[in-house]
């Protein structure tokens, strides 16, 4: 029986826009994914029985109830493949704007198609992650994206380097529903910022730093979340200057030019009762750090 070990790495949004409600009862957004270094660690084995799923770490379902498990039973259904048995190891804060649970179900798919040899090419996997959920599609390839329709509409966009993000978390859980809920569309982030973005990331990343960052869903979540107001006053009084909430929050991260200066503000934030995570841009969405054979 074969065993795969995967890192999977949570995300951020570089601003989102949203700029209509759907009929479906989603949102079209516009925005920029990034994969970042702070991640859940995932084992996957097959085995005769049946699926299951265990968790160490933080607090998250185990079994049915967790995203990873139905990425499992969807590719069995799909492709006739044999059950696995699960073990995630839970650190990327949940229900946060992190995209954890899309990464989790990303590298399940990407580890399965590995461990039987299944030959999904990237797209039929992001066919696939697609019914998991909005990010799902981003996180199977992961890295630097421009996500339009749902967010599942990409345009890959060349590695971002040069940068480091601080990620403060306020203690308290917004599910995407409840984000997305409170949207106010068009408010502030525009298609033209996001492509100035696109832009500079294309010409190197540096540029990044000095365009304004929005995310038309931070109004909407501040005002049923103040923490998130706090996050971003403890980030600006750290001296950080380019500060967004990340997704549906309540995480709000802040660019920085490197680790000294990521450091630096960090330890300024330090003490607030805020969870706090240096990170630095992935170019892959998960990556495999153990193969047995078996
Ligand atoms: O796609 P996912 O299952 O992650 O979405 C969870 C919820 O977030 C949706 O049911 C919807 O309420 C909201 N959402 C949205 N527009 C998007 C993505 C998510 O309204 N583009």
């Amino acid at each position: 029986m074969g065993s795969l070990t995967l890192e999977a790495y949570a995300k951020v949004n570089l601003g989102l826009a949203v700029t209509a409600r759907r009929a479906d009862g989603y949102h079209e957004i516009d925005t920029i994914f990034q994969t970042v270094s702070l991640s859940d660690t995932i084992r996957i084995e097959s085995c005769d029985e049946v699926t299951t799923l265990s968790v160490t770490g933080l607090e998250v379902p185990a079994g049915r109830g967790n995203l990873a498990h139905r990425a499992a039973e969807t590719l069995i259904t799909r492709t006739g493949c044999s059950p696995v048995a699960l073990t995630l190891t839970k650190r990327i804060p949940v229900a946060a704007g992190l995209g954890g649970g899309s990464s989790d179900a990303a590298a399940v798919l990407n580890g399965m198609n590995t461990l039987f040899g299944l030959r999904l090419r990237p797209e039929e996997l992001e066919q696939i992650a697609l019914e998991l959920g909005s990010d799902v599609p981003f996180l199977v390839q992961g890295g630097t994206a421009r996500g339009q329709g749902r967010g599942d509409v990409l345009t890959r966009l060349p590695g971002l380097t040069g940068v480091a993000l601080v990620l403060v978390t306020p203690r308290v859980a917004v599910t995407a529903a409840q984000g997305y809920a409170l949207a106010r569309i068009g408010l502030t982030e525009s298609a033209t910022l996001i492509r100035l973005r696109c832009s500079a990331i294309q010409e190197g990343g540096t540029g990044l730093l000095e365009l304004p960052l929005r995310n038309d869903l931070e109004a909407g979540v501040v005002s049923c979340c103040p923490d998130v107001a706090g996050a971003r006053a403890a980030l600006a009084e750290a001296g950080a200057r380019a500060i967004v909430m990340s997704g549906s929050g309540p995480t709000v991260l802040a660019l920085t030019r490197d680790d000294e200066e990521a450091r630096q503000v960090a330890s300024r934030v330090d003490g607030r009762g805020l969870q706090i995570h240096i990170v630095r841009p992935t170019a892959t969405g998960s990556s495999v750090t153990r193969w047995d054979a078996g």
